[in-house]
C-alpha cells in the first residue's frame, strides 16, 4: 500500500508537467510568429518538449498504473476478509440476536455496506492520493512561476473549497438516509418472500407492498433533495474554475505590460492552478467515498467483534465422555429478550429419565418450544437451570452439548437436496457421520 501511494504522489504531480509544457511551447510558437526564433532551432526545442511530453505521458500510466493495482487488489483482499469474518460472525451469534435484528438485515448489511466498504477503500484511495498531491505539486509550481498571478487564482479556493465540503457533506447525508429506507425496503422484501406462505395464509400481500412501497418512496425523497443540492452546488463549482480565465487573464495582462511575466508563464500559471482545482473537487468526492466507507465499516467491524454471552466458538465447558440423557429443568423461569415484560415460563420443572418418551402437550404459545430451546441453550433461563446427566448445560462446552442432541424443529427447513441428504447434514460431528448411503 505504502508504494501504492508513493506512485500516486509521483503520478499526481507529474501530471502538472502536461501544464507547464502546454505554457512553455506557447511562448515558442509566438516567438516563431514574430521571428525571434530560427526555424531551427524552433523545432529543435520543440521536438525536445514533445519528447518530454510523451516520457510524462508514459510515466503517468506506469505509475498510476502500480497505484491503482495495488490499491484495487488491496481492497479486494480486505473485503472479501471482512465479508468472510463478518459471515463467521454472524453464525457465531445467540438466537437472541436474530430476533432483535431480524436475518434480513444482516443480508443486506453483508451487501449493502461490505460493498461501500469496498468502494471507498479501493482505487479511490490511491485517486484521493493522485489529486491531491496533483493539487499541492500545482499550487507550489504556480506560485514558483509567479506568486502574484497564482494569489489571484487562489482568491476563489476557499469560496469553492467551502461549496463543495458542503455539497459532499449534505449529499452524503442524503445518501446515507436513502440506502437506510432502500435497506429498510430490502429488509421487508427478504422477511416477506422468506415466509411467502404465512404472507399469503394471511392476505398481507398488499400491506407488506404498501409498506415496501413507502420505504421507497422515501429513498426516493431523499434522492431528489440530493439532485437539486449537487445540482446547485456543481453549477456553482463549475462557474467559479471558468471565472478564473478573465480574471487571470485581466491581472496576467498588466503583468505582461509590467514585463513581470511572458504571455507563456500566464498560461503555464493559469493551467496549472486550474488543474489543481479540479484536482481537489476530485479529492472531496472519493474523500467522501472514503468517510462512508468509515461508517460503514465500523458497523461491519463492531459485528465481527461481538463475542455473543451464548458462543458456539468457544472451547470453554465440559465435554463428558459418556451421556445417558438424564434431562431436568429445575425452577426455570424464562423471558424473551426482545418481550422482557412477558414472562414465557413460569417456574417450571421437570424431569425426564433417560430413554423415556415424553410429550410436552399444551396450548399454542404455552411454551414448549420454549423448553426445547433452553434445552439446546438457544437462551439462558432467567432463574433456574437445565440439567444434563446432572450438570447445568451452561458448564458443558456449547458445540458438544448440541452435537449430543438430534432436533427437528417445528418451522422446519429443508435444504434443496433429498431428504436422506438432509438428515445426513444432522449427522456431520457425530459418529454416524460417515455411514455409508
Ligand atoms: N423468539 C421469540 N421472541 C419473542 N417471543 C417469542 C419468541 N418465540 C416465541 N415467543 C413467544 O413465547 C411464547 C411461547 O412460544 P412457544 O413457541 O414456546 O409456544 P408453543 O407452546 O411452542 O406454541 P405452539 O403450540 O404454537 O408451537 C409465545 O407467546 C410466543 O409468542
Ligand atoms: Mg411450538
Amino acid at each position: 500500500m505504502f508504494i501504492g501511494l508513493v506512485f500516486s504522489a509521483a503520478a499526481g504531480t507529474a501530471m502538472c508537467a502536461s501544464s507547464i509544457l502546454y505554457g512553455i511551447m506557447i511562448e515558442y510558437f509566438i516567438r516563431f510568429q514574430i521571428h525571434t526564433i530560427s526555424t531551427n532551432k524552433f523545432s529543435e526545442e520543440l521536438d525536445y518538449f514533445f519528447l518530454v511530453y510523451v516520457y510524462s505521458a508514459i510515466f503517468i500510466f506506469i505509475a498510476t498504473y502500480i497505484s491503482i493495482a495495488t490499491f484495487v487488489y488491496t481492497g479486494e483482499r480486505i473485503a472479501r476478509q471482512i465479508r468472510e469474518q463478518y459471515f463467521r460472525s454472524i453464525l457465531r451469534q445467540n438466537i437472541a440476536y436474530f430476533d432483535k435484528y431480524g436475518s434480513g438485515e444482516v443480508t443486506t448489511r453483508i451487501t449493502s455496506d461490505v460493498h461501500l466498504v469496498h468502494d471507498g477503500i479501493s482505487e479511490k484511495v490511491s485517486l484521493a492520493f493522485l489529486y491531491i498531491s496533483n493539487f499541492i505539486a500545482s499550487s507550489i509550481i504556480g506560485f514558483t512561476i509567479s506568486w502574484k498571478m497564482a494569489l489571484v487564482i487562489f482568491i476563489t479556493i476557499p469560496f469553492l473549497a467551502i461549496n463543495s465540503i458542503l455539497m459532499n457533506k449534505y449529499s452524503a447525508i442524503f445518501t446515507k438516509r436513502s440506502l437506510s429506507f432502500n435497506s429498510c425496503a430490502g429488509i421487508i422484501a427478504e422477511e416477506s418472500i422468506s415466509t411467502i406462505r404465512a404472507a399469503v395464509a394471511f392476505g398481507a400481500q398488499k400491506k407488506l407492498s404498501d409498506i415496501y412501497n413507502a420505504y421507497l418512496g422515501d429513498a426516493k425523497n431523499e434522492g431528489f433533495k440530493k439532485s437539486l443540492l449537487v445540482g446547485f452546488s456543481l453549477g456553482i463549482m463549475l462557474f467559479g474554475i471558468y471565472a478564473f480565465g478573465p480574471l487571470a487573464f485581466w491581472h496576467g495582462t498588466t503583468m505582461i505590460i509590467n514585463n513581470e511575466l511572458s504571455f507563456g508563464q500566464v498560461i503555464s500559471v493559469l493551467n496549472v492552478i486550474q488543474n489543481g482545482f479540479f484536482s481537489l473537487i476530485i479529492f472531496f468526492e472519493y474523500i467522501q467515498a472514503i468517510s462512508l466507507a468509515t461508517g460503514a465499516s465500523s458497523k461491519l467491524f463492531e459485528t465481527i467483534d461481538r463475542v455473543p454471552s451464548i458462543d458456539i466458538y468457544s472451547d470453554m465447558g465440559d465435554k463428558p465422555k459418556k451421556v445417558v440423557a438424564h434431562i431436568q429443568l429445575n425452577n426455570v423461569n424464562f423471558i424473551y429478550p426482545t418481550r422482557p415484560n412477558v414472562n414465557i415460563l413460569n417456574n417450571i420443572s421437570l424431569d425426564i429419565k433417560p430413554g423415556s418418551t415424553v410429550a410436552i402437550i399444551g396450548p399454542s404459545g404455552s411454551g414448549k418450544s420454549t423448553i426445547v430451546s433452553l434445552m439446546l441453550r438457544f437462551y439462558d433461563p432467567l432463574s433456574g437451570g437445565v440439567f444434563l446427566d446432572g450438570r447445568n448445560i451452561k458448564s458443558l462446552n456449547l458445540n458438544w452439548l448440541r452435537r449430543q442432541i438430534g432436533f427437528v424443529s417445528q418451522e422446519l427447513v429443508l435444504f434443496k437436496t433429498t431428504i436422506a441428504e438432509n438428515v445426513s447434514y444432522g449427522l456431520i460431528g457425530s459418529i454416524y457421520e460417515n455411514l455409508p448411503d
